[in-house]
């Protein structure tokens, strides 16, 4: 190692938190919560990362209060974690009750799937899934989903109504205020990937031509009523994370902004609207954003913004997600490539997905300069 590791285990102040180190759990689906409710073993799953010096959870996905914010699991069966009713509030309670019990900090990710929810599947299996425009994604995207899982999502439905958005910004709203109730730290939002909040920014999915579509302002405006609406549901000193990407499950080459000039005007409208940090969320954290420069998205989304940044993807590991799947991932210490971008004040946070599935103590052995474990698709489906 040619760096020094001290400065990612410095605190970093966010709002009325501090973090004590500059390791973040990324938010990972995991599918243990039956009935939409997290038991002692999801408590005790985020309690290990806490204990071994991850300095902030960003918890799973979790359905916002709104019945067409989640689909079924994998498997088929209901079990990813909601955001509302007392049963699942009380597992978070002691979710967040164990973690901070190890000197961690938490934020649950609040999840609305929408285009990619399959219809007929999660809690309420009669709902419709809600897309802005009627539109799943575009017939050529380059997605690792079935031919005939995409086919069948292709054909176009009715967009979202007046009245659905509105009841789905106060899904945020209301799940935001539930989570702060039982002791989360700050609100994590996603608004990557192709689920709901990326279909309204992204133009292939919104061809809306009401106040909610149109130029990249304008496509910007349900992600920022959403942001709104959860800053005044939780404070003003609580800190909001936004999780935005270019690529979307429906289309791995998709982008929402071709120049620094573009992330600039899809940003701003969010900071505006009270986002505190964004998560830029990219399969190799090292990967060049724009032509012309080696920056990479945290770097841009971090100067466009005046916001502080999160990078990811594929710290510790030699594939990236996509790519792991099937062989998983052999452990490399590349932790020196993210430290000169760290030196160079790129980003101030730096997110850890599969590494810390494979290993609960991968922060700690960061610091500490021992080897890592290698991650394998049957980590995928444990919860230790
Ligand atoms: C099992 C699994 C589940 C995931 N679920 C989510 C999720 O619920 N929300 C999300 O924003 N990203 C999710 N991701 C993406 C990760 O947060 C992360 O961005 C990605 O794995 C790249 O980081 P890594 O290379 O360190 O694993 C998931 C990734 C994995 C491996």
């Amino acid at each position: 190692m040619t760096y020094s590791i001290e400065p990612l285990f410095q605190p970093l102040q966010l709002q009325n938190i501090t973090l004590r180190s500059r390791i973040v759990m990324s938010p990972m689906t995991r599918c243990f919560s039956p009935g939409g409710v997290p038991g002692q073993n999801v408590a005790d799953y985020y309690r290990r990362r806490a204990e071994a010096g991850v300095g902030l959870i960003v918890t799973e996905g979790a359905g916002i209060e709104h019945p067409s914010a989640l689909g079924s699991g994998a498997a088929g069966e209901d079990n990813i974690p909601v955001l509302h009713g007392e049963a699942a509030l009380a597992g978070w309670k002691k979710v967040v009750d164990d973690v901070h019990a190890a000197g961690g900090l938490i934020f649950p990710q609040l999840w609305h799937m929408g285009v990619l929810r399959t219809p007929g599947t999660g809690p309420f299996p009669d709902a419709p899934s809600s897309r802005p425009s009627g539109i799943w994604g575009p017939r050529d995207g380059v997605h690792s989903m079935p031919p005939a899982y995409a086919e069948r999502m292709l054909p176009p439905t009715e967009p979202m109504t007046e009245s659905e958005i509105a009841d789905v910004i106060a899904g945020y709203a209301r799940s935001a205020a539930s989570a702060r109730a039982v002791g989360f730290d700050g609100i994590a939002i996603h608004g990557a990937h192709g689920y709901l909040i990326d279909t309204f920014l992204w133009e292939t999915t919104n061809q809306r031509t009401d106040r909610w579509g149109g130029d990249r302002v304008r496509r910007t405006r349900f992600a920022a009523a959403v942001v709104k609406a959860v800053r005044e549901a939780i404070g003003g000193a609580v800190p909001i994370m936004f999780r935005y990407s270019q690529w979307k499950l429906q289309d791995y080459n998709a982008r929402i902004a071709s120049t620094p000039q573009e992330l600039e005007t899809l940003l701003r409208p969010l900071v505006d609207a009270g986002v505190d940090v964004f998560d830029a969320s990219t399969r190799v954290f090292s990967a060049p954003a724009f032509e012309g420069s080696d920056m990479t998205l945290a770097g841009w989304t971090k100067r466009v913004s005046g916001k502080p940044a999160m990078a990811v993807g594929g710290v510790g590991l030699s594939r990236d997600l996509m790519s792991s799947m099937a062989e998983g991932a052999m452990p490399v210490n590349n932790l020196d490539q993210a430290l000169a971008r760290f030196e160079r004040g790129e980003f101030d946070l730096l997110a850890v997905g599969r590494s810390l599935l494979a290993d609960p103590e991968w922060a700690l052995k960061a610091r500490r300069g021992e080897p890592f474990k290698p991650f394998s698709p049957e980590h995928f489906g444990q919860l230790d």
